[in-house]
């Protein structure tokens, strides 16, 4: 009866791989047309590791610099939940890596393991880590949540689609970013859009079209589902009227590539529009002769697209676009996608723009799980405050994403087919230069003849 108040997400940290490709120069080097990344897509810049890096280097980095930049003592940590689909064990958690951490403190007393299902395990450790902290099972320490992944696809349509990244969140209570109690709406059924059954190779067996349906799909349900958990929380309070993107003053997505997300903003404000009546047109400018489309014609209509597009260009500009920047320059992220979504809006607001808002979240892991919730942002903006140390702590993204090395087209393929080559490879320590990563990070020393992996930090 008595649960912790605003729980969410009080600190967090983003990694990205030091090295990227041009979209512009691999659209030529793949003898596509111009545009068909940067502007079809919406991807400027892709990050991507060597094989130096790994899932477990990467959520190593990640958790180590939140410890300390946080300062928080190793013992205050009572949970660490992963969300992953890079796997490179099929027994063996990365969480169990991220122990060793930990070690020196002598704190083993600490719950969560890895969670898969496509991007959506980080979304699902976050929920594991808040239903923990409302419940009787926990025990007043802070909740760390890390989702990481590297994007990697063959050769072919998909591979402008990639990416790698990683975010952790210190979770707990009075937090500046709190989930909204009771909101969340969520979409799950069997599809095979996107899933990897070939366990011998890094890459996915992906239905590109039918994945951006499924994807569509899962918003509207998800929204709907939301909306009407909203609305029977607002009619116990005595307020009667639909929620609309009105109520929402920021909308981050599970970002692919960013042309899907300003898809997807579109997307809901046509779900509010069908959901209206009387006289629209004021506000939903140009949708009219759609009204009566059947909905499943409605995922593949072009001309729907287009005036979707048009109508939901300010909102796009004022509500998500700031959280794409990431996205743009360092591709899909997977689990971290959404998470880094979320630092990116901060990094381009103030605390005082973000104060008191609401911002909505649409998690989407292909197969298919799917969930839209939200964040209300703390009141208090003031220097020192905790969302105002938040928001300082993720400012330095577009200096840090800007100091990456620009790698060739050429170069990318030839760490690629490194990548081919060296998975699931025994021993070997993986050749390439550490200078070549950003000071701080870790990396894959060795793997030994028993598939053992062992790892040191870059100083
Ligand atoms: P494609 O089929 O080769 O591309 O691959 P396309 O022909 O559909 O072109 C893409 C867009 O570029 C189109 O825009 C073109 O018109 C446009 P649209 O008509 O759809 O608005 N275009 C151009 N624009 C300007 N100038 C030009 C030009 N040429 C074309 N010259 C596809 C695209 C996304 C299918 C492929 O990259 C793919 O399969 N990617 C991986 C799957 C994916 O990202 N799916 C997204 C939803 S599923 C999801 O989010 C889950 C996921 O993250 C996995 C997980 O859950 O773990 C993927």
């Amino acid at each position: 009866d008595t649960w912790p108040k605003d729980v969410g997400i009080l600190a967090m940290e983003v990694y990205f791989p030091a090295q990227y490709v041009d979209q512009t120069e691999l659209e030529k080097y793949n003898n596509v047309e111009a545009g068909k990344y940067t502007v079809g897509l919406g991807q400027t810049h892709m990050g991507f590791c060597s094989v130096q890096e790994d899932i477990n280097s990467l959520c190593l980095t990640v958790v180590q610099r939140l410890m300390e930049r946080t300062q928080l003592p190793w013992d205050a940590v009572g949970r660490l939940e992963v969300g992953t689909e890079t796997i490179i064990d099929k027994s063996k958690a990365v969480k169990t890596v991220l122990m060793e951490l930990f070690q020196d403190s002598g704190n083993t007393d600490i719950e969560g393991i890895d969670t898969t299902n496509a991007c959506y395990g980080g979304t699902a450790s976050l929920f594991n880590a808040a239903n923990w902290m409302e419940s009787s099972y926990w025990d007043g320490r802070y909740a760390l949540v890390v989702c990481g992944d590297i994007a990697v696809y063959p050769n072919g349509n998909a591979r402008p689609t990639g990416g790698a990244g990683a975010v952790a969140m210190l979770i707990g209570p009075k937090a500046p970013l709190a989930l909204e109690q009771g909101l969340r709406g969520t979409h799950m059924e069997n599809a095979y859009d996107f899933y990897k059954p070939n366990l011998a190779s890094e890459y996915p067996m992906v239905d590109g079209k039918l994945s951006i349906q499924c994807y569509l799909r899962a918003l509207d349900r998800c929204y709907t589902s939301y909306r009407q958990k909203i609305q029977k929380q607002w009619k116990q309070a005595g307020i009667d009227r639909p929620f609309t993107l009105d109520d929402l003053q920021y909308m981050i997505f599970h970002t692919p590539f960013c042309k899907m997300v300003q898809k997807s903003l579109a997307r809901l404000m046509f779900n509010d529009f069908r959901s209206s009546s009387g006289d629209t047109q004021a506000l939903y400018q140009g949708l009219e002769a759609f009204r009566e489309l059947k909905l499943e014609d409605t995922y593949t209509n072009k001309d729907l697209d287009k005036a979707l597009l048009k109508a939901s260009l300010d909102m796009f500009n004022k509500k998500t676009k700031a959280s794409l920047y990431l996205s743009t320059h360092n591709g899909n992220m997977y689990t971290s996608s959404l998470y880094g979504c979320l630092a990116s809006l901060l990094s381009h607001h103030s605390a005082q723009d973000l104060a008191g808002s609401r911002i909505g979240a649409f998690s989407y892991g292909s197969g298919l799980a799917a969930s839209f919730f939200s964040f209300r942002v703390s009141q208090d903006a003031s220097p020192g405050s905790p969302l105002d140390t938040l928001v300082n702590s993720v400012s330095d993204l577009p200096k840090r994403l800007a100091s990456r090395k620009r790698m060739s087209p050429e170069e990318f393929t030839e760490i690629m087919n490194q990548r081919e080559k060296f998975f699931h490879k025994v021993n070997f320590s993986p050749p390439g230069d550490t200078n070549n990563l950003f000071p701080g990070t870790w990396y894959l020393e060795r793997v030994d003849e028993m598939h053992r992996r062992k790892y040191a930090r870059r100083p």
